[in-house]
């Protein structure tokens, strides 16, 4: 039997390079390989968007233009909405009474995620407790691979830890899953910032149309100790040239732009000029398969529901196996 990834995104927006880097790319090298589940985590999108409802609906269905604009192909990957799978809060609450709450508390992503939201009424349970749903999601699919960005790695470890304790303390039906990182685990956003984050308004979205990617680029920060192009410049942890090592597939022409740029022979913005032209060959076929979805949408919706429809079979048959550990698998007949 093919051994099985289970990953997923919160459908807050369309999704972005880092995210194409961090795990698209991942899932999309695997899905051959491996029987694929990804989910579309409209429930913890809630966690922290309970006021605004109202936008899952049209996010649901760009996340998933998305993960069929980078290739995931829908005969081998299915794509499964959360708040369809109703087994997943049955599963969380189970798993609620294996957490401390000083566990939850120490949790690393967590802490900054609070940090950056700024919840005026305090921390809500649902936001706070996010970890322990995201490992229902994990485990009721018996994924062995969760292919996912650096941040998401104390989520696996919450993960992996119910699993033991569950398994230790009922029977041995879940198993222990394993992260997996992408090639850059996390790609910074285009101000230099740690990443490419929504708020911050410095991301290059897969679908964004040519002229909005050479603004971004064209806007990119570099070394900020440069000031003429004819300053030696720094390569090392300049964001434009990160960018280069990733997207620009001519490895000879980046070579010569940062020996250029070491030495103060080349401008920003020809170094610029040559990313985006990079980014547009990168970016045009998934642009191109996005619009062809997106004019579409009863295909998508389709695959939407086939992917959920089997997804859910696999929910149902993890939460016997459960219900029988667990010994509760009552019958009244
Ligand atoms: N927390 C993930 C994110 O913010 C999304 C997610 C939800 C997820 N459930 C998952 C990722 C299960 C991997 C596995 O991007």
């Amino acid at each position: 039997m093919k051994k099985r990834i289970l990953t997923g995104d919160r459908p807050t927006g369309p999704l972005h390079l880092g995210h194409y880097v961090g795990s698209l790319q991942n899932r999309v090298r695997l899905q051959d390989e491996y029987d694929t589940y990804i989910l579309i985590a409209d429930i913890q999108a809630l966690t922290d968007n309970f006021e605004h409802p109202e936008t899952l609906a049209a996010n649901v269905f760009e996340v998933t233009l998305d993960y069929l604009a980078v290739g995931l192909d829908p005969e081998k990957a299915n794509f499964v909405v959360q708040s369809r799978v109703p087994e997943l809060c049955e599963l969380t609450i189970y798993f609620m009474n294996l957490v401390t709450v000083a566990t939850l508390e120490r949790n690393p992503t967590v802490k900054e995620e609070i940090k950056q939201r700024n919840f005026v009424r305090g921390v809500p349970v649902g936001f706070w407790s996010y970890p322990i749903s995201q490992a229902a999601d994990i485990t009721i699919f018996k994924a062995d691979l969760v292919p996912v960005g650096e941040d998401q790695l104390p989520m696996i470890e919450q993960a992996r830890e119910i699993v033991r304790r569950f398994n230790r303390l009922y029977d041995k039906v879940l198993i222990e899953p394993r992260a997996m990182l992408g090639s850059v685990p996390r790609l910074p956003g285009t101000d230099g910032g740690a990443k490419m984050s929504k708020s911050l308004g410095n991301c290059i979205y897969l679908g964004d149309p040519p002229d909005a990617v050479r603004k971004r680029v064209m806007s990119m920060f570099t070394d900020p100790t440069r000031i003429h192009p004819t300053d030696p410049g720094h390569v090392e942890g300049n964001p434009v040239f990160t960018y280069h090592d990733v997207f620009n597939a001519n490895k000879q022409e980046v070579e010569e732009l940062k020996d250029r740029y070491r030495k103060g022979t080349v401008g920003d913005v020809e170094v610029k000029q040559r990313l985006y032209d990079a980014l547009d060959g990168f970016l045009a076929p998934i642009r191109e398969r996005r619009d062809h979805y997106r004019h579409n949408p009863q295909q998508v919706y389709e695959i939407i529901r086939e992917g959920t429809a089997k997804g859910r079979a696999v929910a149902q048959a993890t939460m016997e196996e459960v219900r029988e550990a667990m010994k509760i698998a009552y019958r009244f007949d």
